[in-house]
């Protein structure tokens, strides 16, 4: 290794690609392939869903040769010998790692994605969207707090304020979409730049199919809010932000449209329907700049799961943490941010969708009808050990 050192393996090491499989192709037509701009785009797509940078791939085939006569005729007759690559080569990468690697020096926090830009967040008045509009507002962001309740947003506003933010509240009935079309002109006409929409403002129905026989309504009442209202306002901000090639939107749906709880065929079906509006769509507008993120959010802590009295004992997030998660959304932009216990949901009903809906049969047994979900109020209603206890085990889940 002191003529001529081969540090060829390296890049293998970190990706092993069977030679045999890129050697049966033409010569050449794997590197013409991968130049082609399409393929460009899924290669870096595919990559950045797995956090490896695209310039790798120029590198994955290399054999580097390290030349060493010009040190060694230099060195010769001095006693001094040239050491191994070995010897020293974790030493190089460990320093270029630490101090000149240009990547470290790149802003990837969430004051530096949300800094001066301006973020239209629905259903700020309480709750989940009123956290995140806090934080935003706390690392120089501007929120724009969308809801109904004027007061409530006031307050919020005031809040923010009082901290040294900046905020501005638009009232809207987001189930309206003549409401919708006219909040958004306003927007538009106060602000220059609108970069991202968090469409939040949502509505849950717990109530099993068979009380719900004569109740069509729910079903609608979900999918206007939920659905509707959230597609109509990403539709309304769609050309300003096309126009711009620029925009981030960020839709909370629910870990209930991966794990499919009993008991929440409007709720969930409603955020199943936005989840894969925004998958089609989200494919479409790549070449616009606008990108979508979408977070299965798990049980919150906050007024909308206050009917369910049974929920008081169940292992819930803050809406402070629920609000971390769009921060984070807002910060790397990822396709979707989902809890462990979701993902697994999800994969477990492709793989094996009898035995889960035993499971949720049995969880629908566990779990009753709600006072709240028969028009009644009961004070007394509480959680028994055996739910507390699969709450515990699926936590998260909204049973
Ligand atoms: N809490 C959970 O466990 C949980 C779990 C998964 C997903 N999520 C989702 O998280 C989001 C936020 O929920 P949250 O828990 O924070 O609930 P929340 O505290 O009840 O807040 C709901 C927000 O939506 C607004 N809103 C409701 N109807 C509206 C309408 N027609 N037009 C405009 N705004 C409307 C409300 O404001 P006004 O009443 O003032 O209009 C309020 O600001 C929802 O999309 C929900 O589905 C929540």
């Amino acid at each position: 290794m002191n003529e001529i050192a081969k540090a060829a393996h390296a890049p293998q090491l970190a990706m092993r690609i069977d030679s045999r499989l890129i050697k049966a192709l033409p010569t050449g037509a794997l590197g013409m392939a991968m130049q082609l701009p399409a393929a460009k785009n899924v290669r870096r797509a595919l990559l950045a869903d797995f956090g490896i940078p695209d310039d790798i791939i120029e590198y994955v085939g290399l054999t580097a040769e390290f030349d060493t006569r010009d040190t060694e005729r230099a060195l010769e007759g001095s006693g001094i010998a040239v050491p191994s690559l070995e010897g020293y080569a974790a030493k190089l990468w460990d320093y270029w790692e630490r101090n000149l690697d240009p990547d470290l020096f790149k802003d990837r926090s969430f004051e530096g994605a949300v800094n001066g830009k301006t973020v239209v967040i629905t259903g700020a008045s309480s709750g989940i969207g009123k956290a995140a509009a806090q934080k935003i507002a706390a690392a120089g962001g501007i929120p724009l707090l969308v809801a109904r309740s004027l007061d409530k947003l006031e307050e919020t506003k005031k809040e923010i304020e009082d901290e040294g933010g900046t905020a501005y509240v638009y009232s809207a009935d987001l189930s309206d979409m003549d409401s919708i079309e006219r909040v958004v002109g306003e927007i538009l006409n106060e602000h220059a730049v609108v970069d991202m929409l968090v469409n939040n403002a949502g509505r849950s129905i717990r109530r099993g199919i068979a009380l719900s026989l004569d109740r069509f309504h729910d079903f609608e009442r979900t999918m206007q809010l939920n659905f509707f209202g959230s597609i109509k306002m990403t539709m309304s901000l769609l050309p300003h932000m096309r126009e711009r090639r620029s925009g981030h939107v960020v839709n909370i749906s629910s870990i209930g449209a991966q794990t499919n709880p009993p008991r929440f065929s409007a709720y969930v079906a409603s955020k199943a329907a936005l989840d894969a509006w925004t998958r089609v769509v989200g494919s479409e507008l790549i070449g616009d700049g606008v990108t979508f993120t979408t977070i299965h959010m798990p049980l919150v802590k906050t007024p909308m799961i206050e009917p369910t009295k049974i929920y008081d004992a169940f292992p819930t997030i803050t809406p402070d943490e629920a609000a971390d998660l769009i921060c984070e959304a807002i910060r790397s932009k990822p396709k979707t941010i989902n809890t462990r216990l979701g993902t697994f949901g999800e994969v477990a009903y492709a793989l094996a969708p009898k035995a889960v809906d035993q499971i949720l049969h049995m969880a629908y047994r566990v779990f009753p009808e709600s006072a709240a979900s028969k028009g009644k109020k009961d004070p007394s209603e509480k959680a028994s050990t055996e739910q507390v206890a699969l709450a515990h085990l699926m936590r998260g889940v909204h049973w």
